[in-house]
């Protein structure tokens, strides 16, 4: 895909990887972008790379609008290589340029790349880069992704390219919000947010302050993957504060496995118990499931609750990856239940419960524990079971 403008002299020159299904283990159903951009004043500037493999179409994009030997700036907004392993490659054609990056970013593209000949400037929050006509400003924005992130903000065209936040996993011919289905859009950009950057909640809201305070007021916010925030980029700024301080919905999410369809047969019965109450619910068997789409889902639900069937004295091993995977992500604020079948000496609901308070999860309701299947009477104390938790919801949206 040819470069495309966003403002006078600032083009994106990124790439569509439309078939990456799996990053790093965030299954990408609607494949990625990697968004670079050219900013073209009396100095040249690149905003970040492109993963490797699409360095020959991020060269072309460039090369359609500025000779590379004429890159005065090669700015390096995060190490991680979806956006830093072209830089070899795009440094070896622009002799004349700079690296800006901060100093973990330095330290980090030394680690990758090993040591080399390339020319860094090392910027922190607060300093500039006067191009010409233009001014860059730079916002250190350590673990939103990496410790080494940073956000970098073109001021006269009020352009912020935030580099991970903000993005989404979504490859589309249309470069901008405005283009695409909003329902898909904020589908991604939650999605996104849930998986890879829930765990730093507290560091984005402090940041969108901190932004806030510099008098940053973008007009367009331009991440690295997925597409541009131009017509409103308010809402996606309103998403992440929401998100981040665990608004939630009335929304129950129940995530199990099963072997012989006991463990199944409970979280359908927990799951009229607690619709009965009017609370929406979402169930997830996590082997016919894709963990980004679960947590996708638990980002604004009010209560998780977690089945398994007992295995060699232990959950199964597919609820021990999910509660390996959610616990690292730390939704925040959730009611957290767990129930499970077993046929005889137990260990599946003892295990996740244990799993759970390890990482500080407090399991708010009784356990629920069924020996090989559940009778009709136990059914309906799996309907109770729901309902007990429907009645722990706020009765409000909180
Ligand atoms: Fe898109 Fe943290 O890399």
């Amino acid at each position: 895909m040819a470069a495309v403008e966003l403002a006078e002299n600032v083009y994106w020159v990124g790439v569509v990887d439309w078939n990456v299904r799996d990053f790093h283990g965030y299954e990408t159903r609607r494949g990625t972008t990697y968004n670079a951009f050219l900013i073209i004043d009396d100095r040249t500037v690149l905003v970040d790379t492109v993963k490797h493999p699409f360095k020959e179409i991020l060269t072309k994009n460039i090369r359609e609008l500025a000779d590379l030997e004429d890159l005065d700036h090669v700015i390096v907004n995060h190490v991680e290589m979806d956006h830093s392993s072209s830089l070899s490659h795009i440094m070896q054609q622009a002799k004349n340029a700079t690296i800006i990056s901060s100093r973990r970013g330095k330290d980090g593209l030394t680690k990758y790349y090993g040591e080399n000949e390339w020319d860094f400037q090392i910027v922190k929050t607060g300093d500039e880069l006067e191009l010409g006509s233009r001014t860059l400003q730079f916002v250190e924005a350590p673990m939103l992704h990496w410790p080494d992130s940073m956000f970098t903000y073109l001021r006269e065209d009020r352009i912020l390219m935030p580099n991970d936040a903000f993005g989404q996993h979504l490859a589309t011919s249309q470069r901008f919000d405005d283009e695409v289905d909003q329902s898909v859009l904020m589908d991604e950009a939650a999605k996104y947010y849930a998986n890879i950057l829930m765990p730093y909640a507290p560091l984005i809201v402090r940041k969108i302050e901190e932004v806030s305070k510099l008098g940053i007021e973008p007009r367009i916010i331009a991440p690295s993957h997925g597409v541009i925030w131009r017509s409103d980029p308010g809402k996606i700024v309103s998403s992440y504060l929401e998100w981040s301080r665990g608004k939630t919905e009335k929304k129950a999410v129940i995530i199990y496995d099963t072997m012989w369809g006991s463990t199944e047969k409970m979280a359908y019965a927990i799951s009229e118990g607690i619709m009965a109450k009017g609370i929406e619910v979402h169930l997830f068997q996590m082997r016919k499931s894709d963990l980004a789409e679960i947590l996708k889902e638990i980002l604004d639900a009010k209560a998780v609750i977690v089945g398994s069937p007992t295995l060699n004295s232990s959950m199964f091993p597919t609820m021990s990856a999910f509660l390996n995977y959610a616990t690292g992500l730390r939704p925040k604020g959730k009611i957290w239940a767990t129930f499970g079948s077993y046929g005889w000496g137990g260990g599946a609901v003892r295990a996740m419960n244990k799993r759970l308070t390890e990482s500080r999860f407090e399991v708010s309701e009784p356990s629920l524990r069924i020996q090989y299947a559940p009778s009709v009477e136990e059914l309906q104390k799996c309907r109770e079971f729901g309902e007990r938790i429907a009645k722990e919801f706020p009765l409000s949206k909180v």
